[in-house]
Protein backbone atom coordinates (compact mmCIF):
# COMPACT_ATOMS: atom_id res chain seq x y z
CA UNK A 1 0.00 0.00 0.00
CA UNK A 2 0.96 3.61 -0.17
CA UNK A 3 1.72 5.55 2.57
CA UNK A 4 -1.39 7.67 1.03
CA UNK A 5 -4.57 6.22 2.57
CA UNK A 6 -7.53 6.50 0.64
CA UNK A 7 -10.49 6.93 2.57
CA UNK A 8 -13.91 5.37 0.96
CA UNK A 9 -17.01 7.75 1.01
CA UNK A 10 -19.99 6.21 3.53
CA UNK A 11 -21.42 3.61 1.64
CA UNK A 12 -24.69 3.90 -0.40
CA UNK A 13 -25.84 0.96 -2.37
CA UNK A 14 -26.40 2.37 -5.62
CA UNK A 15 -26.90 -0.18 -8.24
CA UNK A 16 -29.29 1.76 -9.83
CA UNK A 17 -30.49 5.22 -10.32
CA UNK A 18 -33.60 6.13 -11.36
CA UNK A 19 -34.14 9.70 -13.36
CA UNK A 20 -37.53 11.15 -12.80
CA UNK A 21 -38.43 14.71 -14.63
CA UNK A 22 -39.27 17.24 -12.08
CA UNK A 23 -42.15 18.47 -14.22
CA UNK A 24 -44.24 14.60 -14.15
CA UNK A 25 -45.17 14.96 -10.22
CA UNK A 26 -47.65 11.67 -11.49
CA UNK A 27 -43.88 10.06 -11.64
CA UNK A 28 -43.05 10.56 -7.89
CA UNK A 29 -44.68 8.46 -5.93
CA UNK A 30 -44.12 5.49 -8.11
CA UNK A 31 -40.70 5.95 -7.97
CA UNK A 32 -40.93 6.29 -4.50
CA UNK A 33 -42.12 2.72 -4.53
CA UNK A 34 -39.58 1.41 -6.93
CA UNK A 35 -37.07 -0.95 -6.15
CA UNK A 36 -34.31 1.86 -7.21
CA UNK A 37 -31.20 2.39 -4.26
CA UNK A 38 -31.19 6.00 -5.81
CA UNK A 39 -33.55 8.16 -7.11
CA UNK A 40 -32.56 12.08 -9.01
CA UNK A 41 -35.10 14.43 -9.84
CA UNK A 42 -34.35 16.22 -12.86
CA UNK A 43 -34.50 19.59 -12.78
CA UNK A 44 -31.82 20.41 -16.23
CA UNK A 45 -32.04 18.58 -19.50
CA UNK A 46 -35.70 16.31 -18.68
CA UNK A 47 -37.33 19.84 -18.00
CA UNK A 48 -38.22 22.65 -20.77
CA UNK A 49 -36.76 26.16 -20.00
CA UNK A 50 -40.11 27.84 -19.65
CA UNK A 51 -41.34 24.19 -16.94
CA UNK A 52 -37.93 24.97 -14.64
CA UNK A 53 -39.92 27.26 -12.11
CA UNK A 54 -42.30 25.22 -11.48
CA UNK A 55 -40.71 22.33 -11.82
CA UNK A 56 -38.49 23.35 -8.73
CA UNK A 57 -41.99 23.61 -6.68
CA UNK A 58 -43.00 20.46 -7.00
CA UNK A 59 -39.69 19.15 -6.02
CA UNK A 60 -39.59 21.10 -3.25
CA UNK A 61 -43.04 19.68 -2.27
CA UNK A 62 -41.97 16.07 -3.46
CA UNK A 63 -39.35 16.22 -0.72
CA UNK A 64 -41.47 17.43 2.02
CA UNK A 65 -44.41 15.20 1.32
CA UNK A 66 -43.76 12.65 -0.29
CA UNK A 67 -42.22 9.05 1.68
CA UNK A 68 -39.00 7.63 0.35
CA UNK A 69 -38.49 5.51 2.16
CA UNK A 70 -35.05 4.29 2.73
CA UNK A 71 -34.00 5.96 -0.59
CA UNK A 72 -31.01 8.09 -1.30
CA UNK A 73 -33.04 10.91 -3.01
CA UNK A 74 -30.62 13.63 -5.29
CA UNK A 75 -31.87 16.63 -7.24
CA UNK A 76 -29.99 17.54 -10.92
CA UNK A 77 -29.67 21.03 -11.02
CA UNK A 78 -28.92 23.16 -14.07
CA UNK A 79 -25.27 23.41 -15.35
CA UNK A 80 -23.09 26.60 -14.16
CA UNK A 81 -23.12 27.98 -17.30
CA UNK A 82 -26.99 28.84 -17.10
CA UNK A 83 -28.79 31.05 -14.86
CA UNK A 84 -31.03 28.40 -13.43
CA UNK A 85 -28.35 26.84 -11.54
CA UNK A 86 -28.75 29.35 -8.35
CA UNK A 87 -32.49 29.32 -8.39
CA UNK A 88 -32.22 25.55 -8.59
CA UNK A 89 -29.90 25.29 -5.30
CA UNK A 90 -31.06 28.03 -3.48
CA UNK A 91 -34.90 26.92 -3.32
CA UNK A 92 -34.46 22.89 -3.32
CA UNK A 93 -31.80 23.32 -0.90
CA UNK A 94 -33.62 25.85 1.36
CA UNK A 95 -37.00 24.42 1.59
CA UNK A 96 -36.39 20.78 0.66
CA UNK A 97 -32.88 19.99 2.19
CA UNK A 98 -34.24 18.37 5.22
CA UNK A 99 -34.69 14.99 2.88
CA UNK A 100 -32.04 16.06 -0.22
CA UNK A 101 -29.16 13.26 0.22
CA UNK A 102 -27.35 14.07 -2.72
CA UNK A 103 -26.55 16.94 -5.24
CA UNK A 104 -26.21 15.92 -8.90
CA UNK A 105 -23.94 18.44 -10.38
CA UNK A 106 -24.15 17.77 -14.43
CA UNK A 107 -21.43 18.71 -17.35
CA UNK A 108 -18.80 19.63 -14.66
CA UNK A 109 -15.98 20.47 -16.20
CA UNK A 110 -13.11 22.30 -13.58
CA UNK A 111 -12.84 21.20 -9.85
CA UNK A 112 -13.79 24.80 -9.25
CA UNK A 113 -17.31 24.28 -10.44
CA UNK A 114 -17.52 21.70 -7.84
CA UNK A 115 -15.90 24.99 -5.23
CA UNK A 116 -18.14 26.94 -6.13
CA UNK A 117 -21.16 24.90 -5.60
CA UNK A 118 -19.89 23.53 -2.21
CA UNK A 119 -19.62 27.34 -1.12
CA UNK A 120 -23.20 28.09 -1.90
CA UNK A 121 -24.39 24.89 -0.64
CA UNK A 122 -22.35 25.27 2.32
CA UNK A 123 -23.91 28.63 3.04
CA UNK A 124 -27.58 27.54 3.27
CA UNK A 125 -27.05 24.49 5.82
CA UNK A 126 -24.92 27.19 7.73
CA UNK A 127 -28.04 29.83 7.83
CA UNK A 128 -29.98 27.07 8.08
CA UNK A 129 -28.17 25.66 10.87
CA UNK A 130 -28.25 21.91 9.59
CA UNK A 131 -25.18 19.47 10.69
CA UNK A 132 -26.05 17.17 8.18
CA UNK A 133 -23.93 17.87 5.27
CA UNK A 134 -25.58 17.26 1.37
CA UNK A 135 -23.48 14.88 -0.63
CA UNK A 136 -22.17 15.96 -4.61
CA UNK A 137 -22.71 13.25 -7.58
CA UNK A 138 -20.97 14.42 -10.59
CA UNK A 139 -21.43 13.90 -14.23
CA UNK A 140 -18.53 13.62 -16.17
CA UNK A 141 -19.47 14.72 -19.63
CA UNK A 142 -17.83 16.13 -21.43
CA UNK A 143 -14.15 16.64 -22.90
CA UNK A 144 -13.17 19.29 -20.49
CA UNK A 145 -14.48 17.11 -17.52
CA UNK A 146 -12.98 13.99 -18.47
CA UNK A 147 -9.80 15.92 -19.28
CA UNK A 148 -9.83 17.55 -15.77
CA UNK A 149 -11.43 14.54 -13.44
CA UNK A 150 -8.50 13.72 -10.86
CA UNK A 151 -8.71 17.12 -9.77
CA UNK A 152 -13.08 17.51 -10.00
CA UNK A 153 -13.10 14.13 -7.89
CA UNK A 154 -10.76 15.92 -5.36
CA UNK A 155 -12.66 19.38 -5.32
CA UNK A 156 -15.27 18.54 -2.34
CA UNK A 157 -15.55 16.50 0.68
CA UNK A 158 -19.25 16.69 -0.83
CA UNK A 159 -17.92 14.04 -3.16
CA UNK A 160 -19.50 10.82 -3.22
CA UNK A 161 -20.07 9.79 -7.18
CA UNK A 162 -18.94 9.62 -10.30
CA UNK A 163 -21.29 9.88 -13.38
CA UNK A 164 -20.66 9.17 -16.71
CA UNK A 165 -22.65 10.77 -18.66
CA UNK A 166 -22.75 9.24 -22.13
CA UNK A 167 -24.48 11.43 -24.43
CA UNK A 168 -23.41 14.94 -23.84
CA UNK A 169 -19.83 12.99 -23.61
CA UNK A 170 -20.51 12.23 -27.63
CA UNK A 171 -21.55 15.40 -27.91
CA UNK A 172 -18.86 17.28 -26.38
CA UNK A 173 -15.95 14.76 -28.23
CA UNK A 174 -18.03 15.07 -31.36
CA UNK A 175 -18.20 11.16 -31.33
CA UNK A 176 -20.04 9.76 -33.43
CA UNK A 177 -22.80 7.43 -32.30
CA UNK A 178 -26.39 5.38 -32.94
CA UNK A 179 -28.17 5.40 -29.83
CA UNK A 180 -27.63 6.63 -26.10
CA UNK A 181 -24.69 4.57 -24.38
CA UNK A 182 -25.08 1.91 -26.93
CA UNK A 183 -22.28 -0.05 -29.50
CA UNK A 184 -21.24 1.63 -32.63
CA UNK A 185 -20.81 -1.09 -35.04
CA UNK A 186 -18.19 1.17 -36.86
CA UNK A 187 -16.44 0.79 -33.91
CA UNK A 188 -14.70 -2.49 -34.73
CA UNK A 189 -11.70 -4.25 -36.15
CA UNK A 190 -11.66 -7.14 -38.62
CA UNK A 191 -10.05 -10.21 -38.00
CA UNK A 192 -6.89 -11.30 -40.14
CA UNK A 193 -8.23 -13.97 -43.19
CA UNK A 194 -8.52 -17.56 -41.12
CA UNK A 195 -7.51 -20.80 -43.43
CA UNK A 196 -10.44 -20.57 -45.89
CA UNK A 197 -9.71 -16.88 -46.17
CA UNK A 198 -12.89 -15.41 -43.79
CA UNK A 199 -12.73 -12.48 -41.80
CA UNK A 200 -14.63 -11.70 -38.74
CA UNK A 201 -15.57 -8.15 -37.35
CA UNK A 202 -15.26 -8.03 -33.86
CA UNK A 203 -17.03 -4.82 -32.38
CA UNK A 204 -15.72 -2.99 -30.10
CA UNK A 205 -16.56 -0.58 -27.26
CA UNK A 206 -16.47 2.71 -28.05
CA UNK A 207 -16.73 3.86 -24.35
CA UNK A 208 -13.91 2.03 -22.53
CA UNK A 209 -11.19 4.29 -22.24
CA UNK A 210 -13.59 7.41 -20.70
CA UNK A 211 -15.34 4.80 -18.43
CA UNK A 212 -12.40 3.59 -17.15
CA UNK A 213 -10.50 6.76 -16.77
CA UNK A 214 -13.42 7.56 -14.74
CA UNK A 215 -13.49 4.27 -12.58
CA UNK A 216 -10.08 4.97 -12.06
CA UNK A 217 -10.15 8.57 -10.97
CA UNK A 218 -13.03 7.82 -8.60
CA UNK A 219 -11.39 5.18 -7.05
CA UNK A 220 -8.53 6.86 -6.43
CA UNK A 221 -10.66 9.24 -4.48
CA UNK A 222 -12.54 6.61 -2.71
CA UNK A 223 -15.87 7.96 -4.62
CA UNK A 224 -18.60 5.41 -5.95
CA UNK A 225 -18.17 4.99 -10.34
CA UNK A 226 -21.35 4.89 -11.94
CA UNK A 227 -22.45 4.20 -15.54
CA UNK A 228 -25.00 6.91 -16.58
CA UNK A 229 -28.02 6.23 -19.40
CA UNK A 230 -29.15 3.58 -21.47
CA UNK A 231 -31.44 5.19 -23.95
CA UNK A 232 -33.57 2.17 -25.72
CA UNK A 233 -35.53 1.04 -22.71
CA UNK A 234 -37.46 -1.68 -25.35
CA UNK A 235 -33.82 -3.41 -25.36
CA UNK A 236 -33.48 -5.22 -22.01
CA UNK A 237 -30.56 -7.42 -23.47
CA UNK A 238 -28.47 -4.16 -24.51
CA UNK A 239 -29.25 -2.68 -21.28
CA UNK A 240 -27.64 -5.55 -19.42
CA UNK A 241 -24.77 -6.09 -21.77
CA UNK A 242 -23.87 -2.10 -21.22
CA UNK A 243 -24.91 -2.79 -17.57
CA UNK A 244 -22.25 -6.01 -16.96
CA UNK A 245 -19.45 -4.09 -18.67
CA UNK A 246 -19.35 -1.35 -16.48
CA UNK A 247 -19.37 -3.50 -13.60
CA UNK A 248 -16.69 -5.60 -15.02
CA UNK A 249 -14.27 -2.52 -15.00
CA UNK A 250 -15.75 -1.59 -11.26
CA UNK A 251 -19.12 0.25 -11.61
CA UNK A 252 -20.95 0.50 -8.38
CA UNK A 253 -24.12 1.30 -10.59
CA UNK A 254 -26.10 2.35 -13.58
CA UNK A 255 -28.82 4.80 -14.15
CA UNK A 256 -31.83 3.95 -14.96
CA UNK A 257 -34.33 6.63 -17.28
CA UNK A 258 -37.23 3.76 -17.48
CA UNK A 259 -38.48 1.83 -14.70
CA UNK A 260 -38.33 -1.03 -16.82
CA UNK A 261 -34.72 -0.58 -16.28
CA UNK A 262 -34.19 -0.88 -12.69
CA UNK A 263 -34.51 -4.29 -11.77
CA UNK A 264 -32.26 -5.02 -14.70
CA UNK A 265 -29.26 -2.38 -12.57
CA UNK A 266 -29.73 -4.38 -9.36
CA UNK A 267 -29.80 -7.42 -10.66
CA UNK A 268 -26.25 -6.59 -12.35
CA UNK A 269 -24.78 -5.17 -9.65
CA UNK A 270 -25.98 -7.15 -6.93
CA UNK A 271 -23.16 -10.44 -6.36
CA UNK A 272 -24.84 -13.76 -6.97
CA UNK A 273 -25.27 -16.18 -4.41
CA UNK A 274 -22.60 -18.43 -5.86
CA UNK A 275 -19.85 -15.62 -6.02
CA UNK A 276 -20.85 -14.94 -2.54
CA UNK A 277 -20.35 -18.26 -1.43
CA UNK A 278 -17.40 -18.36 -3.36
CA UNK A 279 -16.19 -14.86 -1.95
CA UNK A 280 -16.44 -16.80 2.14
CA UNK A 281 -14.87 -19.95 0.83
CA UNK A 282 -12.02 -18.01 -0.15
CA UNK A 283 -12.12 -15.95 3.10
CA UNK A 284 -12.19 -18.97 5.27
CA UNK A 285 -9.23 -20.90 2.93
CA UNK A 286 -7.16 -17.70 3.88
CA UNK A 287 -7.99 -17.68 7.43
CA UNK A 288 -6.35 -21.23 7.65
CA UNK A 289 -3.25 -20.20 5.41
CA UNK A 290 -2.51 -17.44 7.52
CA UNK A 291 -2.99 -19.44 11.08
CA UNK A 292 -0.68 -22.38 9.25
CA UNK A 293 1.90 -19.29 8.52
CA UNK A 294 0.95 -19.21 5.00
CA UNK A 295 0.65 -15.97 2.36
CA UNK A 296 -0.58 -17.75 -0.44
CA UNK A 297 -2.39 -20.98 -0.55
CA UNK A 298 -4.38 -22.78 -3.54
CA UNK A 299 -8.47 -23.13 -3.77
CA UNK A 300 -9.78 -25.27 -6.70
CA UNK A 301 -7.09 -25.15 -8.34
CA UNK A 302 -6.22 -21.71 -8.28
CA UNK A 303 -3.75 -19.33 -6.59
CA UNK A 304 -5.62 -16.96 -3.88
CA UNK A 305 -3.60 -14.48 -2.42
CA UNK A 306 -4.07 -11.68 -0.13
CA UNK A 307 -5.35 -9.50 -3.02
CA UNK A 308 -8.10 -12.12 -3.70
CA UNK A 309 -8.96 -11.46 0.14
CA UNK A 310 -9.66 -7.84 -0.66
CA UNK A 311 -12.02 -8.50 -3.57
CA UNK A 312 -13.53 -11.12 -1.44
CA UNK A 313 -14.25 -9.32 1.85
CA UNK A 314 -15.83 -6.21 -0.79
CA UNK A 315 -18.01 -8.84 -2.40
CA UNK A 316 -19.05 -10.62 1.25
CA UNK A 317 -19.59 -6.44 2.46
CA UNK A 318 -21.31 -5.66 -0.45
CA UNK A 319 -23.94 -8.56 0.40
CA UNK A 320 -24.59 -7.51 3.08
CA UNK A 321 -25.48 -4.11 2.73
CA UNK A 322 -27.74 -5.41 0.17
CA UNK A 323 -29.00 -7.99 2.88
CA UNK A 324 -29.68 -4.65 5.39
CA UNK A 325 -31.29 -2.81 2.57
CA UNK A 326 -33.77 -5.65 1.27
CA UNK A 327 -34.73 -6.86 5.07
N1 LIG B 1 -40.13 7.11 -12.83
C1 LIG B 1 -41.18 6.47 -12.29
N2 LIG B 1 -42.17 5.93 -13.02
C2 LIG B 1 -42.08 6.05 -14.37
C3 LIG B 1 -41.00 6.72 -14.98
C4 LIG B 1 -39.99 7.26 -14.16
N3 LIG B 1 -38.94 7.91 -14.68
N4 LIG B 1 -41.18 6.67 -16.32
C5 LIG B 1 -42.31 6.01 -16.54
N5 LIG B 1 -42.89 5.64 -15.36
C6 LIG B 1 -44.12 4.87 -15.15
C7 LIG B 1 -45.27 5.37 -16.03
O1 LIG B 1 -45.99 6.37 -15.35
C8 LIG B 1 -46.06 4.10 -16.21
O2 LIG B 1 -46.78 3.86 -15.03
P1 LIG B 1 -48.21 3.08 -15.04
O3 LIG B 1 -47.89 1.68 -15.40
O4 LIG B 1 -48.69 3.28 -13.64
O5 LIG B 1 -49.03 3.81 -16.07
C9 LIG B 1 -45.00 3.03 -16.32
O6 LIG B 1 -43.86 3.54 -15.60
C10 LIG B 1 -44.58 2.70 -17.74
O7 LIG B 1 -44.20 3.89 -18.38
P2 LIG B 1 -44.23 4.10 -19.96
O8 LIG B 1 -45.62 4.40 -20.41
O9 LIG B 1 -43.54 2.95 -20.60
O10 LIG B 1 -43.31 5.37 -20.11
P3 LIG B 1 -43.71 6.85 -20.51
O11 LIG B 1 -44.05 6.86 -21.97
O12 LIG B 1 -44.70 7.41 -19.54
O13 LIG B 1 -42.32 7.61 -20.27
C11 LIG B 1 -40.05 8.22 -20.59
C12 LIG B 1 -41.13 7.21 -20.96
C13 LIG B 1 -38.73 7.75 -21.15
C14 LIG B 1 -40.41 9.57 -21.19
C15 LIG B 1 -39.99 8.30 -19.03
O14 LIG B 1 -39.69 7.03 -18.55
C16 LIG B 1 -39.02 9.31 -18.51
O15 LIG B 1 -39.31 10.49 -18.46
N6 LIG B 1 -37.83 8.86 -18.04
C17 LIG B 1 -36.84 9.71 -17.42
C18 LIG B 1 -36.12 10.53 -18.47
C19 LIG B 1 -35.13 11.45 -17.82
O16 LIG B 1 -35.31 11.92 -16.72
N7 LIG B 1 -34.02 11.71 -18.52
C20 LIG B 1 -33.00 12.53 -17.99
C21 LIG B 1 -31.81 11.71 -17.65
S1 LIG B 1 -31.07 10.94 -19.04
MG1 LIG C 1 -26.21 15.28 -19.78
Amino acid sequence: MSFTNVEPVRARLNRSELAVPGSRTELFAKAARSAADVIFLDLEDAVAPDDKPQARRNIVQALNEVDWGAKTVSVRINGLDTHYMYRDVVEVVEDGGGRLDLIMIPKVGTAADVYALDMLVTQIEQAKGWTRRIGFELIIESALGMANVDAIAAASRRNESLHFGVADYAASTKASTTSIGGANPNYAVLTDKDADGNRAVHWGDMWHYALSRMVVAARAHGLRPVDGPFGDFSDPEGFKAQARRAAVLGCEGKWAIHPSQVALANETFSPSAAEVEKAKRILAAMATAQKEGKGAVALDGKLIDIASIRQAEVLVKKAEQIGAHAG
